[in-house]
């Protein structure tokens, strides 16, 4: 894949450090090459190598320095680019790129980009609420610049209030956001996440180690290619992903309740959960009491949710499961998917390393009706990518049957 050009524009600003911060996490996609300007006043809070040494890339300050091998690297830049970001972006860079002032590196690039294009605003309070600065943020969105809004906060000023630089991980959000192939725009997707938890008395339930990383990895993959996407999730610690519609459900009873609720406007349904295979048969009322040195709990079965969506599926509707192996993991899998009736199914082994429900990796094997694929490790956004792609192959050999 074509590695996607991100160009950004660091202005005099204190958040100027935090761009560094923005650029190492750029820099460590693989699909992203970053490369640097800088306005005079922001070599003042951060010095060019840190760029340079971040990026990769050589940073461009001034449009007449005399060691510029690129005599016209404003406009090498601005066409190499895919996206330039302001960031952090001054009243006063703001003020000049909706003017059409082009007086500096950062400037004069920016008016010559014909691409897409991102303000990052960081100020003080006040500087930001001015009526001007308001104007011209407004005049940004009009031209079609994406703002990627400040948050309150407690500023460098001393201030308290809006202004201080958006999260990191917001801008990069952003970026991706703009930068991705809307290739499931209009798609509904239902994605299920997280363990359930199956309660034995009003203070203690029985649950698993999942903790939904993969499923909300899937979710932010779907949402950045354009889909209406909610996870129906289990008690997780993730963080909720802008734009992603979270259902919480507790038990597997409660998930299967707000999944089939949703399954006729689903296109895509993808059961990342661990759920229950048991629940216990009766839920004390009561705190149960230490008596006895053993204590027997009669379990039942939880409906198999995964199972019922395959035998209610519509042939354009795109079902994926999971399957957690500890043996056999070919073997298994492939009868899982028989079982349930599923289009695909992501199989993986608790034991192998980088693997399993905690990490930030995974290594799976990816099972279709008629074939099998080891992929190599991946992150679990990675793999988001890889099953929402291979989901949309799927469809696209039902549609043309
Ligand atoms: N699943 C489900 N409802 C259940 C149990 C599992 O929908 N009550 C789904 C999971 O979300 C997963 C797939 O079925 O997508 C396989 O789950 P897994 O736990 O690996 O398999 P089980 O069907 O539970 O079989 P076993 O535990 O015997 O391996």
């Amino acid at each position: 894949m074509e590695k996607k050009h991100i160009l950004i524009g660091v202005t005099g600003g204190i958040a100027a450090y935090k761009a560094c911060d923005l650029v190492s996490t750029l820099s460590k996609n693989k699909n992203y090459e970053i490369k640097v300007m800088m306005t005079k006043h922001a070599t003042e809070f951060v010095s060019p190598m840190s760029f340079e040494a971040l990026s990769h890339n050589k940073v461009e300050t001034s449009l007449f320095s005399e060691t510029n091998e690129d005599p016209i690297a404003h406009i090498s830049l601005a066409s190499w680019a895919d996206i330039c970001v302001l960031v952090p972006a001054t009243a006063n860079i703001i003020a000049k790129v909706v003017n059409g002032i082009a007086d500096d590196m950062v400037s004069t690039t920016f008016l010559a980009c014909h691409t897409k294009k991102m303000i990052c605003p960081a100020m003080n309070t006040h500087m930001y609420e001015n009526p001007v600065t308001q104007q011209n943020l407004q005049k940004a969105i009009d031209l079609g610049y994406v703002i990627v809004d400040p948050a309150y906060g407690h500023l460098a000023c001393n201030v308290d209030g809006k202004g201080k630089l958006a999260a990191v991980k917001d801008i990069v959000f952003a970026i991706d956001k703009e930068l991705s192939d809307p290739f499931l725009k209009g798609k509904n997707v239902l994605i299920s996440a997280g363990p359930t938890q199956e309660a034995l008395d009003p203070v203690r339930f029985i649950s698993n180690h999942s903790s939904g990383k993969q499923g909300y990895s899937i979710a932010r993959q779907a949402y950045l290619a354009g889909a209406n996407v909610t996870i129906v999730s289990g008690p997780v610690n993730q963080e909720p992903i802008e734009g992603v519609t979270i259902v919480p459900a507790t038990s597997a009873q409660s998930m299967f309740e707000a999944i089939k609720e949703r399954l006729e406007e689903t296109d895509y349904i993808i059961m990342a959960a661990a759920v229950a295979d048991y629940r216990p048969e009766i839920v004390a009322d009561q705190k149960i009491k230490k008596h006895d040195n053993t204590l027997d709990v009669h379990f039942v079965k939880n409906p198999d949710i995964l199972a019922y969506i395959g035998q209610k599926k519509r042939p354009n509707q795109i079902v994926c499961g999971f399957a957690m192996e500890t043996q056999d993991l070919d073997k298994n899998a492939k009868e899982k998917l028989e079982k349930k009736n599923c289009d695909m199914l992501i199989a993986n082994n608790l034991f192998v390393e980088g693997a399993g429900f905690k990490t930030d990796t995974n290594v799976v094997t990816l099972i279709r009706k008629n074939s099998l694929e080891h992929l190599p490790k991946l992150t679990k956004i990675e793999l988001g990518l890889k099953i929402l792609k291979t989901m949309k192959e799927i469809e696209e050999e039902v549609v043309s049957c």
